[in-house]
């Protein structure tokens, strides 16, 4: 969850160029690729269900509180047994490993990536990169890739999907040096593409992966034909103006079904200073909160479960049990966290808040305006909403925004078949415009 960022509102400047900094430490050939499987080994597995079975009995979160005290410590019991005693591992594994995946050095950095060809081998293949964000992973897209890659009569296309675990994620490498923020990874990502080949192809991102496929968008708009965001923000100027317009005058700024969305502008911010505590912590002290998720499981998994439970519904922290079963099943969200714990991920993640604030490039590159069609998916449930007159300050080329009346911030995961059409819809109107006015 990135959208805090808004706050560094660039001035106005010219679009940075960015440098091909060597962040990693791994000094093998640039460019190598290799095959790659996730590996569930046994010392890890039996690690985990050693801290699991020896965590401290929490103390008892007061009766009728459900989430709102935080993490509920009656509900963590039931996730500490199931992670330890019913998730299995082994079926998991082989589970996570159903897609083909690789990793690439980039700029020192080995990056993992999932890639899935079109089933439609015929047809004229668009690539499309998927990108997650924190506390998400590339589990969020297991279940939309084989819609996205399925033949299509409707097509003359057929579409490819790239799904890296950002740096610092996953199973891929994190910075050995201060300063990868999310527009210096919107540089490796693109080198990471060209590097496997790709030209043009379009671009989808929420949370994190929003604020990155909005700068490759922004930096190179000769490779990214479109991109499409469920997360859609302009950090601009002028869309503050509006937002700050539309406090007295909404009807102004956006549609009168939808002003409920924006407004109160106060209760709205009330929200967030709420659930949001995690993103000031990171962003200032990321190996402090690290350390301590990384030596136990129980808290790391409170953590992680917390925000993805108050990220899914406004009223989840109210609800029994967060809400969090209604959404998702159990199996669902152990695999997710397998992606942080499986290759001690944890603290490096959290380092994307860090350096994200303190990079100028950064703010500089969100506020700068594009043209490439863009596309927004927007969900009631989502932390910040902005109007298309908001988005279109940034956005110059906004094709649509579809709203929709029912969903949250992790929406592949949560609603797979509507993310899908989608993005579908999305890229088709993409690759139109491109055979229309691309380069
Ligand atoms: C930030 O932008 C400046 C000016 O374009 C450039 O000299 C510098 O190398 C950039 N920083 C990084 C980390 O790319
Ligand atoms: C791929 O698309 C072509 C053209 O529409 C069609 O003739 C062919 O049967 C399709 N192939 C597969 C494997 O679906
Ligand atoms: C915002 O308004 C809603 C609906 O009136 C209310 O339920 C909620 O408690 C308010 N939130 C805050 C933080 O004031």
């Amino acid at each position: 969850m990135w959208w805090l960022v808004l706050l560094a509102v660039g001035v106005g400047a010219d679009l940075p160029t960015l440098d091909n900094t060597k962040w990693g430490c791994d000094d093998g050939p640039e460019g190598e690729i290799t095959p790659f499987k996730i590996t569930f080994d046994d010392e890890m597995i039996a690690d985990l269900r050693m801290r699991l079975s020896n965590h401290r009995r929490p103390v008892p979160t007061f009766e009728g509180v459900n989430h709102r005290y935080g993490f509920n410590s009656y509900d963590l019991e039931r996730w500490i047994q199931y992670w330890r005693e019913e998730y299995d591992f082994k079926k998991r594994e082989e589970a996570l490993n159903k897609y083909p995946q690789y990793k690439v050095r980039v700029q020192g950095l080995n990056i993992h990536f999932i890639k899935v060809e079109p089933v439609n081998k015929t047809k004229r293949k668009v690539t499309l990169l998927l990108l997650h964000g924190w506390p998400g992973s590339i589990r969020e897209f297991y279940d939309v890739i084989p819609g996205l890659v399925a033949d299509h009569d409707s097509r003359d296309f057929a579409i490819e999907v790239i799904i890296p675990s950002l740096p610092g994620f996953g199973f891929s490498d994190a910075a050995c040096i201060p300063g990868l923020g999310g527009v210096e990874m919107a540089v490796v990502l693109r080198n990471a593409m060209k590097i496997l080949g790709y030209e043009k192809y379009i671009v989808q991102g929420g949370d994190w992966g929003s604020y990155i496929g909005s700068a490759m968008t922004t930096m190179y708009p000769k490779e990214v034909i479109g991109f499409h965001t469920n997360l859609p923000t302009a950090s601009t100027s002028k869309a503050f103006m509006l937002m700050a317009v539309g406090h007295y005058f909404p009807d102004l700024v956006v549609d009168s079904s939808l002003s409920n969305r924006i407004y109160p502008l106060l209760n709205k911010t009330l929200w967030l200073l709420q659930e949001t505590a995690y993103f000031h912590f990171m962003a200032t002290k990321p190996e402090t909160i690290g350390i301590a998720m990384t030596d136990s499981p129980a808290g790391f998994m409170s953590f992680f479960l917390q925000c993805i439970s108050g990220g899914t519904r406004k009223v989840n922290p109210g609800e029994p049990e967060g809400g969090l079963l209604k959404y998702y099943t159990r199996e669902q969200l152990i695999d997710n966290l397998m992606m942080y714990w499986t290759d001690n991920k944890i603290t490096t993640s959290s380092r994307l808040y860090y350096e994200t604030i303190r990079s100028k490039n950064g703010s500089q590159v969100m506020s700068y305006p594009t043209d490439v069609p863009t596309w927004a998916l927007q969900a009631p449930d989502e932390i910040i909403y902005m109007s298309p007159i908001m988005l279109a300050t940034k956005y110059k080329n906004l094709r649509h925004a579809t709203v929709l009346d029912n969903g949250g911030h992790f929406l592949a995961l949560e609603r797979p078949a509507e993310f899908g059409a989608d993005v579908l819809r999305a890229v088709t109107e993409f690759v139109r415009w491109d055979d229309l006015y691309g380069y």
